[in-house]
């Protein structure tokens, strides 16, 4: 069986851009047939020609507005009849930086769309044939801003820590099964999105902010070390610990079924 046939293919949503078209790279690069998606079809082409003249995989376009139902309807249908999938990332995303009162609904809801229906309904597509064939590897790409709120990041920072908690929850359906489920909080990087969300990069302090390749490269790695949560940015894996042991340290301390004393003592 060649190397190929072995991988699958990958599916890769917000691939016209950023950390999708990078990890669409990278993975054309060890071997796999790629489904591409995005709204931006000039931009999937271009980079479909360029993986296959490189790599000589099969890459299939699908371009589509995650955001919109029917769009959304069409990649869910297309991908859940594919056998051959071996992994979806969930990678497109969007943003609006703003306070939530000097933005619009419909800006907001646009986040919650892409970044909370979209994701949850594309997992949804390819999870109960990966279960099936119990092999198959799912990674949403989450943020920092998942673990942590501004005061222009509320309606986004939300629809991510959906993403964290979301993923989680799967982790623990498919924990006994040969499914991967990864989820990633990348910082800030050197992506378009911070022009979609109306700030440029070029105020964060440079030193803040990661380069694509690295941080494709560390959600890969990650992916290759087993883990299930992956900070691109943060050295201290300690602090990695200590914060979910808390977080389960904190659930645990809530099963009591009484109030606590400082609620019922004046
Ligand atoms: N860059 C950062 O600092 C950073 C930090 C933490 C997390 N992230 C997350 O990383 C992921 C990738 O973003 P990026 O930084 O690589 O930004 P990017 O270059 O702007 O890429 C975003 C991708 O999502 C696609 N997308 C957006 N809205 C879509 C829609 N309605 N339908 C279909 N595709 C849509 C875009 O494609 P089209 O416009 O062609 O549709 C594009 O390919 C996102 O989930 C983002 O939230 C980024």
């Amino acid at each position: 069986m060649s190397n190929k046939q072995t991988l699958g293919t990958a599916v890769i949503t917000g691939a016209s851009s950023g950390l999708g078209a990078e990890l669409a790279n990278q993975l054309a690069s060890k071997g796999y047939n790629l489904k591409l998606v995005a709204r931006r079809a000039d931009r999937l082409e271009a980079l479909a020609t360029t993986l296959r003249g490189k790599y000589g995989v099969t890459v299939t376009n699908i371009v589509a507005d995650l955001g919109a139902p029917a769009d959304l309807k069409k990649v869910a249908d297309n991908i859940s009849s594919d056998a051959e999938i071996t992994m979806l990332i969930n990678n497109a995303g969007t943003v609006t930086l703003a306070k939530s009162v000097e933005t619009t609904v419909e800006k907001q809801l646009e986040m919650i769309n892409v970044n909370i229906t979209g994701i949850t309904l594309l997992a949804n597509a390819v999870l109960p044939g990966f279960k099936a064939r119990n092999n198959g590897t799912l990674i949403n790409i989450a943020s920092v801003l998942g673990l942590h709120s501004l005061d222009f990041t509320a309606v986004y920072s939300g629809t991510k820590a959906y993403v964290v908690n979301y993923t989680r929850g799967l982790q623990e359906e498919f924990k006994d099964t040969n499914v991967r489920i990864q989820v990633v909080l990348p910082a800030s990087t050197d992506t378009e999105i911070w022009e979609v969300g109306g700030l440029s990069v070029a105020v964060l302090p440079p030193e803040t902010v990661m380069t694509i390749t690295d941080c494709v490269n560390a959600i890969l790695t990650g992916l290759e070390k087993g883990e299930n949560l992956t900070l691109p940015s943060v050295n201290d894996d300690a602090l990695i610990k200590a914060y979910d042991e808390a977080r389960i340290k904190l659930f645990s301390a809530s099963q009591t079924g009484k109030p606590a004393s400082r609620y019922t003592t004046a």
